[in-house]
């Protein structure tokens, strides 16, 4: 990972009504400045018209800011050329906006085809990424966008946004439209597809749920793109900065600690004689509380290799929460799990 950041806002403000610049104009994005790390996926969250599609189309152009700069890979984005800044940047639209008088291959070949690439390496590589985002290129490929379903729009639109490997991905709501069983199983794909390319991404939603799986950090905007916090997902939802974000996090926020938590050495108690399956250290915290559910009282715990370190009873789980909300967390107890090499929270 190289110390430059991917893409960075400096002080970056859009007043999209030229007409009020008197100051008293309400802007889109107020005064952002955000770095976005090599390689990590960055989640904006925000209510409805808090600027987050304007902040990711700011990024590639279609939107210039009114002041402030941003750069790519340290180059302002203002001395590149548009359209070959668009290729840099794979674009995913709030609301797909695929071509709608070109098919399906048609669509996810079009950067290929501003590239020059060859036919053959085209038609094979739509065929790949058709069989990625689980849209069978034979049924597939021939159809036009009006003969498919919102969520398999998105899908292409995921697809064509892939096609060269750009490394910089911007994703504005991307799956909104997919079921909820079709957009956790897209949601884990992509992720894979991100970690085995490496791929920056800027990834837009109103779903915190979202927010919490898909990212590394999470940055919480309020109104004109402000940023109430900006952490690791367990951090925002353990740790909210500010009523906005407590807000945002609101009802479940249980569940969702349940499901980021996992189980440290600390929290475990003494051994002692445990039935059922042991449970791993590093397991989910909801998983280790399932353990629970039925006959269970006492489990054992286990490391990575087997050995017996500890055993775990549903108090075990609450300690576990109680260390995670904890003010000042220990950081090495907080394993990160997008990068255990790391293993602290990277905040
Ligand atoms: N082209 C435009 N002209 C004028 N105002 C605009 C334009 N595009 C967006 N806005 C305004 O800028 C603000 C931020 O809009 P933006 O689209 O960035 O919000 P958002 O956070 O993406 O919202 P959503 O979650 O609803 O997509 C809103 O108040 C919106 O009305
Ligand atoms: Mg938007």
């Amino acid at each position: 990972m190289t110390d430059e950041p991917a893409i960075s806002f400096e002080h970056v403000r859009k007043v999209y009504d030229a007409r009020s610049k008197d100051g008293r104009a309400a802007s889109a994005v107020d005064d952002l400045t955000l770095e976005v790390r090599q390689h990590e996926v960055l989640v904006l969250v925000g209510p409805s018209g808090c600027g987050k599609s304007t902040t990711l189309r700011m990024a590639n152009r279609l939107v210039e800011p009114t002041s402030g700069r941003i750069r790519l890979e340290g180059e302002d984005v203002t001395r590149v050329d548009p359209v070959k800044l668009r290729r840099r940047m794979g674009y995913v639209i709030q609301n797909v906006g695929l071509f709608p008088h070109r098919t399906v291959a048609q669509n996810v070949a079009t950067v290929p085809g501003l590239l020059g690439w060859d036919r053959r390496r085209t038609a094979s590589r739509v065929d790949e990424l058709l069989d990625l985002v689980g849209l069978a290129p034979e049924r597939y490929a021939r159809r036009y966008p009006h003969e498919l379903s919102g969520g398999e729009r998105q899908r292409v639109g995921v697809a064509r946004a892939l096609a060269t490997d750009p490394p910089v991905l911007l994703m504005d709501e991307p799956f909104g439209a997919v079921d909820p069983v079709g957009r956790q199983r897209l949601q884990a794909e992509f992720a894979r597809i991100q970690r085995a390319l490496g791929t920056t991404v800027i990834l837009v939603t109103h779903d915190i749920d979202e927010a919490v799986r898909m990212a590394d950090r999470v940055a919480v905007l309020s109104t004109g793109a402000r940023i109430e916090q900006l952490a690791a997902p367990l951090d925002v939802v353990a740790r909210p900065a500010s009523p906005a974000v407590a807000e945002l996090v609101g009802r479940g926020r249980t569940a969702r600690l349940l499901a980021l938590g996992r189980l440290e050495l600390a929290d475990v108690d003494p051994v002692v004689e445990g039935s059922g399956t042991p449970v791993v250290l590093g397991t989910e915290l909801g998983e280790v509380l399932h353990s629970f559910v039925g006959a269970n009282q006492t489990v054992q715990v286990v490391d990575q290799r087997g050995a017996v370190v500890g055993s775990a009873t549903p108090a075990t789980v609450v300690r576990a929460l109680d260390r995670v909300t904890a003010d000042h967390p220990d950081e090495t107890q907080v394993t990160d799990v997008h990068d255990t090499a790391v293993g602290t929270v990277r905040s």
